[in-house]
């Protein structure tokens, strides 16, 4: 059986949110370096100042992640500094419809896709090249249990997490011959500032250090798909396979039917 894959150097960007800096913690130990983003610059330092207690090299850089050529930048100088074993794109936002089921802005939408679909595919194509040349590394893209089947309150969201869904499982096929390792992320709901601006009921709430043991466990056995908690899991994967009315009828009688 092949060992474990254990990362020597990661980048992760949204390090400064609950799910990635709970990553950055669990991986920082002594002979690790971690390339941590995020936007909030005193939580970033908070962040690293964890890391580094826990004996891991960090470099930081706040950036905004829509401004792709500086993220683009960042990610292609260190992966010709260093070799990146492990990329982990976590930034991302929510949006929802409202209370009164007014609906998600167009400036909203936008600013989601550019963040949770187009930033995390710029992180990727930024470290690919290097991965490829050394054939060798891992990517893991972060999906949500909402891709299985769109939610009413959070169109887009769900549309984003879809496309990065069906994004990483592709991508696995394309580049495991060239012995990169490709994992779509799909927790359910854990404790985060997202979480919490989420409307819906959030059954089977997990703190963030169980979603990032979680992650790295699936991770070190290459997991195509890491998603969690169990039966939320079966739940909404079930709400994708369903005829669609049973499904639809289903989200109302949970709250989730905007
Ligand atoms: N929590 C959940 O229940 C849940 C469920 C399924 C999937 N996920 C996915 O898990 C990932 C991590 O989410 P989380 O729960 O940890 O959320 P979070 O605590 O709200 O953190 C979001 C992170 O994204 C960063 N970010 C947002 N917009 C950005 C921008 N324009 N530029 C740069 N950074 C930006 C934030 O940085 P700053 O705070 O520094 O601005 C923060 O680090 C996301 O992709 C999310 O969709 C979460």
């Amino acid at each position: 059986m092949r060992s474990p894959f254990v990362p020597r150097t990661i980048l992760i960007t949204g390090a400064t949110g609950g799910i990635g800096g709970a990553l950055a913690e669990i991986y920082a130990e002594p002979g690790t370096t971690l390339l941590l983003q995020g936007r909030n610059r005193q939580r970033l330092a908070e962040v690293a100042n964890g890391c580094e207690q826990r004996g891991a090299r960090v470099l930081t850089h706040a950036l905004d992640v829509r401004d792709q050529e500086t993220l683009v930048g960042w990610v292609r100088e260190w992966s010709a500094r260093e070799e990146i074993d492990l990329v982990i794109p976590a930034a991302g936002v929510n949006s929802n419809i409202g209370p009164e089921g007014r609906g998600e802005s167009w400036e909203e939408i936008s600013a989601l896709i550019e963040i949770n679909v187009l930033a995390a595919m710029a992180v990727v194509d930024a470290a690919l090249p290097s991965m490829r040349k050394r054939r060798q590394g891992q990517i893991a893209l972060f999906s949500s249990l909402a891709a299985y089947h769109g939610l009413p309150l959070t169109p887009s969201y769900s549309a984003s997490k879809a496309a990065i869904k069906a994004y990483g499982e592709a991508l696995r096929g394309w580049l495991a011959p060239e012995g990169i390792r490709v994992s779509v992320i799909m927790p359910g709901y854990v404790e985060s500032k997202m979480c919490r601006e989420m409307p819906g009921p959030k059954p089977f709430l997990w703190p963030p250090e169980r979603a990032a043991r979680a992650i790295r466990r699936g991770l070190a056995r290459n997991r195509p798909r890491i998603s969690f908690p169990f039966p939320l899991n079966l739940g909404t994967w079930s709400l994708s396979v369903l005829p669609s009315a049973v499904s639809e009828r289903i989200l109302q009688l949970l709250g989730y039917g905007g």
